[in-house]
């Protein structure tokens, strides 16, 4: 099915680092669970056919039953069981998707404000490049730092992005990557390293300094202030 193109969401971490007993996915920023807000995005997204929603095991039927149809979220066409690592629950997403797909987009639920042009951006850019995510050009200086405490490099910053999601592949690049570096036993923290590692070339789309991921509890302070901002822009 040509210009099939599929967002697999991991959602199946367990907010460790949060400190709640929730997963941080499922806290509530502004009225609705945090997950929500980019699975919105996507739904709205003219550019998206269908989203595959993975989440820890013990929620698929939450998700199924209450999330997904008391929010609207009619392109959620699968809630898979994520995995040990996200890198595993991306693998069973991507192994959910249909052979037929064209473009993968992989965002993770807890980036609560990607735009819809972001993902327009980078479906384009895969369609173009093969593979493509959203960075943004790194503002501070970086030091290499050795396990004494004691800096052993600055690095150029002019070459230094902070990668962000959503990140889009074609199909077969993604499925392959994946399989590839779990056969090797790679640990990736985003899904274009697995790409880079075949030697393919990844392109980058300017992504936003809103695009954060909710990760620790200052997090959630910040996402509100970000929706406040954009609530208030929206509605003067
Ligand atoms: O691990 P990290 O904090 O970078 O999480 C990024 C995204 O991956 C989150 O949306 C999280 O729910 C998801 N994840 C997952 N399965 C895991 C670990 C994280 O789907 N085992």
């Amino acid at each position: 099915m040509a210009d099939w193109v599929t967002a697999v969401v991991p959602a199946a971490g367990r907010g460790v680092r949060m400190g709640t007993g929730v997963p941080k996915q499922f806290l509530t920023l502004g009225d609705i669970p945090l997950l929500v807000h980019a699975l919105r995005t996507f739904e709205a997204s003219l550019i998206i056919s269908e989203i595959i929603l993975v989440v820890p095991q013990d929620d698929c039927q939450y998700c199924r039953e209450t999330i997904v149809p008391s929010h609207g979220l009619t392109k959620v066409s699968q809630v898979v069981a994520g995995g040990r690592r996200r890198q595993d629950s991306v693998l069973n997403g991507v192994q959910a998707a249909k052979s037929t797909t064209e473009i993968l987009v992989i965002h993770d639920a807890v980036r609560p404000f990607v735009s819809s042009m972001m993902i327009t951006q980078v479906v384009e850019a895969a369609r173009q490049h093969g593979a493509a995510i959203v960075a943004i050009p790194m503002r501070d200086t970086v030091k290499q730092v050795n396990p004494d405490g004691v800096i052993t490099h600055t690095l150029n910053r002019d070459e230094l992005w902070l990668a962000q999601t959503p990140q889009a592949f074609r199909y077969e690049l993604l499925l392959q990557a994946h399989q590839q570096g779990k056969a090797d036993e790679v640990e990736a923290t985003d899904d274009a390293f697995l790409v880079e590692r075949l030697g393919r070339s990844v392109a980058i789309v300017q992504g936003s300094s809103d695009n954060i991921k909710v990760t620790r509890p200052e997090d959630l302070h910040m996402g509100q202030a970000i929706l406040t901002a954009k609530r208030s822009a929206s509605c003067p």
